[in-house]
C-alpha cells in the first residue's frame, strides 16, 4: 500500500526507555497524583453505555471559571497533543511552514509533518533563553509562515520566553501563534487574555499538575472564530465521560493541586542546587523537571542502576547521551535522586 510521502516519512514520538524503575522521573508527571475526589468522580461512573458530551459543555465552563475567560473561548480535547495535532489542522498543508524555535517539543515538527507541511526552527541561545535576537529573527520570517509554534515554560528545556518579548510578537505578526502553556501552573504567566483578544492560541493540559496524564484531557484557549473552527473539526467524541467527569472533579480541588505544585518547585529548586553543588550544567528552570549536562549518559546510567527512571533527550545537533531531563516527583523521590548526584 502507498502512504502519503510525508506520511511514510514521520519518525513517530521518541517515548521514554522501557526500562524497569522505582522511581520514574521520566514524563513530567505529577508524582502525588491526582485529587482523590477524582477516583471517586470514576467510581460514581455509571452510564458509560451513553456517548459522552461531544462539546463537554460542563468541563469548558470549569475550564472558564478557572481560567477567568469566557467558555465560548475554550475547547477540550483528549490531551495537549491532541489540541497541538487539531490545531495545526487548521492552519497547515502542503507547502505550508510552521515557524518555531529550537530546542523544543517534538509535537509541533511531528505535527507540521503530519499535514505535509515544513517546520522551520530559529535556534535558541546556547543556554537555552530566548532573547530579542530569537524574536527578531521569528518575526523576520513570520509573514512566510503559516503558524507560529511557541513553548512557554520550553520543554524540554525549562526555560521561559520572557512575558515582555511574546506580547511583542503577538502584537506585531499576523500569522496566528500557539503557544503551549503545558507547564502553566508551575510557571504562573500566561497570555491567556490575549488568546480571548483574538491574538493568540493556548494550549494546556491537565496531564502535569493536576495529574491526569492517562485519562488524556487538554485544552485550547482560543479566539471565538478559532474555537468555532475546533469544535468543528475535532472528532465528535473526543474527550470521553470519564475523563469529563474525572477532569470536573480534578477542577473541583484547587487547593490538591496548589498543594502539589508548591512542593514542586520548592524540590526542583532543591535539585537544581544540588545539581550546582555537585558541578552538574544544570538549567534553571520554570517547569516540573530539569535538564542538565550529562556527556557520556553517566548521570542517567548511574540513577537508572538505582531504579531511577529519567529522560535521556536528543537535542538538535548532540547525541543523546548528552543531555538528561530529570522530573521533579514526590519529595521523598527528589531526595533520593539527590542522593545519588
Ligand atoms: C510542552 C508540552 N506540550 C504538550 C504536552 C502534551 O501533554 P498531554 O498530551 O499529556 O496533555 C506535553 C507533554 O509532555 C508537553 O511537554
Amino acid at each position: 500500500m502507498k502512504l502519503n510521502e510525508h506520511i511514510s516519512q514521520l519518525k513517530g514520538y521518541p517515548t521514554a526507555d522501557k526500562f524497569e524503575y522505582e522511581v520514574g522521573v521520566m514524563s513530567n508527571e505529577n508524582n502525588y497524583g491526582p485529587s482523590p475526589r477524582v477516583y471517586a468522580a470514576i467510581r460514581a461512573i455509571n452510564d458509560v453505555n451513553r456517548y459522552p458530551d461531544p462539546l463537554a459543555e460542563k468541563l469548558r465552563e470549569k475550564l472558564a471559571e478557572y481560567n477567568n475567560v469566557p467558555s465560548e473561548n475554550i475547547v477540550c480535547f483528549s490531551g495537549g497533543d491532541e489540541a497541538i495535532r487539531t490545531i495545526l489542522g487548521l492552519f497547515l498543508s502542503p507547502g505550508k511552514t510552521l515557524l518555531g524555535h529550537a530546542p523544543t517539543f517534538a509535537m509541533y515538527p511531528i505535527g507540521a509533518q503530519y499535514y505535509g507541511a515544513k517546520y522551520e526552527a530559529v535556534s535558541l541561545e546556547k543556554d537555552f533563553s530566548f532573547t530579542q535576537k530569537q524574536l527578531d529573527a521569528i518575526l523576520e520570517k513570520s509573514s512566510a509562515a503559516s503558524a507560529i509554534a511557541l513553548c512557554n515554560p520550553n520543554n524540554p528545556t525549562g526555560n521561559e520566553i520572557p512575558l515582555e518579548l511574546l506580547e511583542k510578537l503577538l502584537n506585531a505578526v499576523e500569522t496566528p501563534v500557539l503557544v503551549d502553556e503545558a507547564y502553566f501552573e508551575y510557571h504562573k504567566q500566561t497570555v491567556a487574555n490575549r488568546a480571548v483578544e483574538g491574538k493568540a492560541i493556548v494550549v494546556r493540559t491537565l496531564s502535569k499538575a493536576f495529574g491526569l496524564a492517562g485519562l488524556r484531557c487538554g485544552y485550547a484557549i482560543a479566539p471565538k472564530e478559532i474555537a468555532d473552527a475546533l469544535l468543528k473539526a475535532k472528532l465528535v467524541f473526543n474527550v470521553n465521560s470519564v475523563t469529563q467527569a474525572a477532569a470536573l472533579a480534578a477542577l473541583s480541588d484547587l487547593p490538591h493541586m496548589h498543594d502539589i505544585v508548591e512542593k514542586t518547585v520548592a524540590d526542583r529548586e532543591k535539585l537544581f542546587t544540588a545539581l550546582k553543588e555537585k558541578g552538574y550544567s544544570a538549567y534553571s528552570s520554570t517547569a516540573n523537571f530539569v535538564l542538565v549536562q550529562d556527556a557520556g549518559g553517566e548521570l542517567y546510567k548511574k540513577l537508572l542502576d538505582n531504579k531511577v527512571l529519567a529522560r535521556q533527550v536528543k537535542l538538535p545537533g548532540f547525541p543523546p547521551e548528552q543531555y538528561v531531563r530529570i522530573s521533579i516527583g514526590t519529595t521523598q523521590e527528589n531526595e533520593r535522586v539527590i542522593s545519588l548526584l
